[in-house]
């Protein structure tokens, strides 16, 4: 017999079900249920949009052909854009730099001391790319200007790159189809493998590493790997105590980890020796990382059936140029071996991956110039508040950039002592300190005054206003 217990579903929970004999079928999901029963709940507080209060006019320099996915967020948010699809050289940039509040740069445009300082609007810089070599990190803080990158958005891509690289090297495609665009048939199997069941090695189990750990395993791979940290492993993964262990284990051995001094040349002659006989070497991360005379001999030798290279000690600055024994010494020997693919650092180099790079700078550029967040900052302490609400609409945000000496906080709360201090937050790096404070009911003419005593405080280096 069926028991119909009538129960609304808003008081329904899973001890009320479990001792019904038999539910009638429920008349909604979970979700609209949930949606259903937060009718009545006081609503979620909406963000208020702030505006830097100063820079009502905030100009935006793009270089070396940002997307336009980043010029039409920048415009849609209310910045004029200038938008360059070439580098600039330092001095263009000394005469151009003065009138811009930011700039978005990729590796070529170089941010120097000289520029900075000649930059006497600039709030931020956007390298719309991985690496921040190219901009004087150090004094651009000084200066009270964060840096922000996007080190981490082209993951996938590398990945996606190493498992095609398991492949072509296990069946030796490069060498096929290289030797049939000369004219010559080659057609054989000695030599060539499927890579399932094979063992894939990661070093540096890291946002690429783990990646390619999933990925790896759904070819059927079985992944081992080794870090200095201990790490959750994905999937049927297995993190191994030593790099011996992994070299001793693996078929396939791909690096993953960052330049360091402790991982140049991580892979020379002596761990090369404890690879299998007949494994392959792949490297996708610094070129520093593996020695490459020391692997031109394990592969002349026979011990390794082969090598992908991305990334070398000395790369050439532009396309089109040679990539000869005067850029490294050992190229032309590395050039001639068979079975070795070597390919120009392309291995974040993917449209998705740029899209991903525009996506995540400008925003980053647009929290800090709009909110003051400087999370993600390669130069900066990280700070952020959580938002001011629509209904704070006499909320003021400050944010203060100084130098990091003691007794700034004390001078910039008596500052800030006549008002209530809704929420506070400070940070360091190095010399540089960063202050963000949500300051209630302040009214329009005492905003300019209590940016000007803030600014007055000896230790101060930016002081900006949001509301
Ligand atoms: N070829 C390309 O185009 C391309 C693109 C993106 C990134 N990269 C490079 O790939 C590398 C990895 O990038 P990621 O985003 O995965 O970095 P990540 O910081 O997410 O991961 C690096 C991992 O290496 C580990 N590690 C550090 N030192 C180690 C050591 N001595 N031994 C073992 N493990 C060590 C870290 O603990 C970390 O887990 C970086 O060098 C990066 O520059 C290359």
């Amino acid at each position: 017999m069926t028991a119909a217990i009538n129960i609304p579903a808003s008081r329904t929970n899973f001890n009320v079900v479990s001792a019904s004999v038999s539910m009638s079928p429920p008349t909604s999901t979970i979700h609209e249920r949930l949606r259903r029963d937060s009718i009545g709940l006081p609503a979620i507080r909406a963000p208020r949009v702030l505006h830097p209060i100063e820079n009502e006019d905030l100009r935006l320099l793009l270089l070396e052909n940002i997307s336009q996915e980043a010029v039409k967020a920048f415009r849609a948010q209310g910045f004029h854009v200038d938008h360059f699809t070439k580098a600039m050289s330092e001095d263009e940039l000394l005469q151009k730099i003065g009138s811009y509040h930011a700039i978005g740069i990729r590796s070529k445009t170089k941010i120097t001391e000289r520029v900075i300082k000649a930059a006497s609007k600039l709030l931020v810089v956007g390298c719309f790319c991985i690496g921040t070599n190219q901009v004087d990190l150090l004094t651009s803080a000084k200066a009270g200007i964060p840096v922000f990158n996007s080190p981490f958005s082209n993951s996938r891509s590398v990945a996606e790159l190493v498992m095609s690289e398991i492949i072509a090297l296990s069946r030796q495609y490069f060498q096929r189809a290289w030797e049939l665009r000369e004219g010559l048939w080659n057609k054989q199997s000695k030599g060539c493998w499927e890579v399932r069941g094979k063992t894939l090695g990661i070093i540096g189990y890291g946002h690429i590493g783990s990646q390619l750990s999933v990925l790896a395993e759904a070819f059927g791979m079985r992944v081992v790997f080794y870090d200095v940290l201990n790490i959750m492993p994905l999937g049927s993964a297995r993190q191994l105590d030593t790099l011996t262990a992994l070299l001793n284990d693996s078929d396939f051995v791909t690096l993953h980890v960052p330049e360091l001094p402790e991982t140049t040349n991580m892979i020379s002659t002596e761990q090369l020796v404890q690879m299998k006989k007949g494994a392959y070497i792949i490297n996708n991360s610094r070129g520093r990382v593996v020695d490459i005379p020391a692997l031109i001999s394990a592969l002349e030798s026979g011990h390794l059936a082969g090598a992908a290279l991305d990334v070398y000690p000395a790369e050439p600055g532009s396309n089109g140029s040679p990539f000869d024994d005067q850029l490294n010494s050992w190229a032309s020997t590395l050039r001639s071996i068979p079975n070795v693919i070597l390919t120009p650092h392309i291995g974040g180099s993917t449209e998705e991956a740029q899209r991903m790079i525009g996506e995540e700078v400008s925003s980053a550029l647009g929290r800090y110039l709009n909110y003051g967040s400087t999370v993600g900052s390669v130069n900066f302490p990280e700070v952020d508040l959580r938002a001011i609400t629509a209904e704070q609409g006499t909320h003021v945000r400050v944010c203060h950039v100084h130098n990091n000496i003691p007794g700034v906080l004390r001078q910039v709360n008596e500052v800030l002592s006549p008002y209530n201090v809704e929420k506070q937050y400070s940070d360091s790096k190095g010399d540089i300190a960063y202050l963000m404070a949500d300051i209630a009911d302040v009214s329009p003419t005492d905003v300019n005054k209590l940016r000007e005593l803030i600014s007055q405080t000896k230790p101060n280096i930016l002081t900006r206003l949001l509301a």
